[in-house]
């Protein structure tokens, strides 16, 4: 039951909303869940389809344009769109409204993988047909997405039929929305459309770049009509205007017949593929024999395996594993397949944040798919390093003579952020990757990974704290930077920003020495390539050990950064319910003078790091950011709850937890029309395995110990360690553990260390 999303009552109000819920993606292929038949009167939607990093550049006008700052922004495309399917009923065309639209639902099914839609629909001289529409996104062959469209007559009527490909397309942009673009982009156009029986070819190319895009479209019909049984309503005509291809049918139908329009949709793009064109035709051929019902059956076995690796257990709270159900099968959605692409702010179920990669990949989305599909985590990290060249340029336009500097927001590798003091200065994002790679590094031992990829990484990502830190008596001092909150830009020794930098380093140090000892040839190539001088890992080591990690003795916390606590805490009183997030009512700047931060900080270092031997001061920090925290952004209640776990609080962790898991079902944010909110998902299933599961890995030996909330009867999860993966089954009195593969391997729980070589139980007074 809770693998399925469902809604009933035919709603134009949640129209945008309900098109981002039930949105369609593998990764590479994210199409948004809009109608067939158009958008229904009266309705406000988006309508939009997106290939995972396929992008076009844009200028970036700055009126007042200063050294360095980026010329050119990225912008992922909405492409060609084949998901028209218009149908005239005796003439009139189908389309929805609330008077004529009944027992209208809508379902995800996370379990098939299936996107679904099914109405009666009434014509004007109140003839009815019934429509059912299923759609999916290929798991298992990335580059299609097939749409089953079934009409049944529930009257006598004359049916014309129309499926187009629309290559005139352009992204969404409302100038009256703030938080979405308010300028045209139409970046792609029609090269090439061709016709070939049942079949609709077209080519596209974007305007800037030159990319090209070929999409293959297939159509074929299962029928079930009462005087006639034929395998396709006959021969098609054929029509093209302006950028759309359109294939139509015509159909005489009595009361119970009914047919099915099968739609295959083959995508690829130049990123990929130079040789496109062939390759859709190649795949177009492989699944020529395949039914809809045949890819269904794919995607049920591999969501099987799945939810198998990633699924999540938990007993008293169906409401809350439905939405976390909903959070991991989106997350899955999203990850790309291939290096070439990450996962965008907004998975690929709109154009929020415009496609973008930031540091949510690395920081929140990472270790689900690192402790349940390692695979998946090193293409995301393969990524980066396929963007290091561009992250060294960005590093020489900030003027840094060495090192790269990853930036903000980006698809292909530029700086996107027009706007330095939350963009570029968030410098913590090459420590925020470098932490993945070690983390990557720890739990899988892929000794190819560092040498092909880590190592350069690792170096280059810690060359930088060299270029903007500065010793200054004994201390190493990391100046004009911004760490995570966005409501406190370019400060002095972001105490976030520094222990990370401090772990980038000592990473870098450890893999150096590593590679020192047992592969010189990789490491003697690799210092000549990106040219490390000889006194550099010296410097990297004392900076490490110099690092300033601000510490207030008073209150035995850790202030967010040098001048912190000089300011006045945010009035909170005082601010209006309406005035919230504060960064769409009140300038930057003034939010910056007081003490009021946008999410966690200090406190996503220490879930990250841990702390620095003092619980105290854990606690007095967690208490003290958690009365200044508005949590105006999503990325925020994780890592609340994960700290108020770890601290022996599992109850209020699970008030933070229940933000995190409904957030987009319960569109508490308001904008989840514009796009789910992906790293908040990977903060969930954070805030389950760290946070209740107390997971935590340390070198070989994951440990475990399990707080579960009161309303919680039980909690299981799998966790992939080295080369064995563990079932976790935790309940209120004991946790069993079970090895399902691999080798026996070394665990603690509580605190206590056990060889696992088949099944493990510990009750929990022994915690
Ligand atoms: C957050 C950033 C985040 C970005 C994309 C912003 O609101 O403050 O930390 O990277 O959204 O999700």
């Amino acid at each position: 039951m809770s693998f399925l999303l469902e809604t009933s009552g035919f709603s134009p109000q949640t129209l945008a909303l309900d098109e981002t819920l039930f949105h369609t993606a593998n990764g590479y292929i994210g199409v948004r869940a809009n109608f067939e038949e158009g958008e229904p009167e009266g309705a406000k939607g988006v309508r939009g389809t997106y290939l995972n990093a396929f992008y076009d550049t844009h200028p970036i006008i700055h009126p007042e344009k200063l050294y360095g700052f980026p010329e050119t922004g990225e912008k992922i495309l909405n492409v060609s769109d084949v998901q028209i399917i218009r149908v005239r009923v005796d003439g009139e065309y189908l389309s929805l409204n609330s008077s004529n639209t009944m027992d209208f639902h809508r379902c995800l099914d996370m379990r098939k993988g299936l996107s679904c839609r099914d109405f009666i629909w009434k014509s004007r001289s109140g003839k009815k047909v019934r429509i059912e529409v299923k759609r999916l996104a290929s798991f298992t062959r990335p580059e299609v997405f097939a749409i089953d469209y079934s009409l049944s007559a529930l009257d006598p009527v004359e049916i014309r039929l129309e499926s187009s490909v629309k290559g005139d397309v352009g992204n969404y942009y409302d100038p009256s929305d703030p938080r979405v673009s308010g300028h045209e982009f139409t970046a792609l156009e029609v090269v090439d459309t061709s016709f070939s029986g049942n079949t609709i070819s077209m080519t596209s190319r974007t305007k800037a770049t030159g990319a090209y895009l070929w999409v293959q479209v297939d159509h074929s019909f299962r029928m079930r009509l009462s005087d006639i049984n034929l395998s396709d309503p006959g021969p098609s005509e054929m029509s093209q205007d302006k950028g759309v291809a359109r294939l139509s049918w015509n159909i005489t139908m009595s009361p119970g017949d009914s047919f099915t329009l099968e739609k295959k949709a083959v995508f690829c793009d130049s990123l990929r593929h130079r040789d496109g064109f062939k390759y859709v035709k190649k795949v177009s051929d492989e699944i020529s024999g395949l039914q809809f019902a045949d890819l269904t059956r794919e995607q049920e076995i591999y969501l099987e395996g799945f939810w198998m690796e990633s699924g999540i257990g938990i007993e008293g709270d169906d409401h809350i594993l439905k939405g976390l159900r909903f959070n991991l099968f989106h997350l899955l959605q999203s990850a790309s397949g291939n290096p070439v692409a990450s996962i965008p702010a907004k998975g690929l179920s709109g154009e929020g944040y415009e496609g973008h990669y930031f540091w949510d990949t690395e920081i929140y989305m990472l270790p689900f798919f690192l402790y349940t599909r390692p695979e998946i985590a090193r293409n995301l990290l393969q990524y980066r390093y396929t963007i290091l060249p561009e992250a060294r340029r960005h590093a020489r336009d900030l003027g840094h003579a060495k090192g790269a500097a990853y930036p903000w927001r980006t698809i292909a590798g530029r700086e996107c952020s027009a706007y330095y003091p939350s963009g570029s200065a968030q410098y913590h994002i090459n420590a925020d990757i470098a932490y993945a790679v070690w983390r990557y590094w720890e739990a899988t031992d892929d000794v190819d990974f560092i040498l092909q990829y880590g190592a350069e990484i690792l170096f280059e990502t810690a060359r930088i704290w060299l270029e903007i830190g500065n010793f200054s008596g004994s201390a190493f001092h990391i100046n004009t930077v911004t760490g995570p909150d966005e409501y406190t830009c370019l400060v002095n020794n972001n105490y976030y920003t520094n222990r990370m930098a401090q772990k980038n380093l000592k990473t870098a140090i450890e893999i150096f020495e590593l590679l020192k000892r047992s592969y010189p040839a990789v490491l003697s190539e690799l210092g000549d390539r990106i040219n490390l001088g000889k006194d550099e890992v010296g410097n990297w080591t004392k900076a490490a050990h110099a690092m300033v990690l601000p510490y207030d003795a008073e209150l035995d916390m850790n202030p967010q950064d040098d001048s912190f606590l000089q300011k006045p805490v945010w009035d909170f009183k005082g601010t209006p319910e309406d005035k919230y997030p504060l960064l769409l009512h009140y300038h930057h700047m003034t939010l910056s003078r007081f003490q009021v931060c946008k999410q966690a900080d200090t406190v996503l270092a220490y879930i990250l790091l841990g702390g620095e031997g003092r619980e105290s001061t854990l606690r007095n920090s967690f208490k003290y950011y958690e009365s200044i925290t508005t949590h105006d952004s999503s990325l925020s209640y994780a890592a609340f709850s994960i700290l108020a776990a770890q601290l022996g609080d599992p109850d209020k962790a699970y008030e933070y937890f229940a933000e995190t898991a409904a957030l987009d079902l319960d569109d508490s944010h308001k904008n989840t029309r514009d796009g789910i909110h992906v790293a908040n998902m990977g903060g969930a299933w954070l805030a389950t395995v760290w946070g209740f599961g107390g997971f935590r890995p340390a070198g070989p030996i994951p440990s475990f110990s399990p707080r579960l909330p009161s309303k919680w009867k039980t909690l299981s999860f799998r966790i992939h360690y080295r080369a064995s993966s563990i079932e976790v089954q935790a309940a209120r009195d004991k946790v069993r553990l079970n090895l399902r593969v691999g080798p026996p391997i070394d665990v603690e729980v509580y605190g206590s260390r056990y060889r696992l070589e088949s099944e493990l139980i510990v009750s929990v007074d022994r915690a």
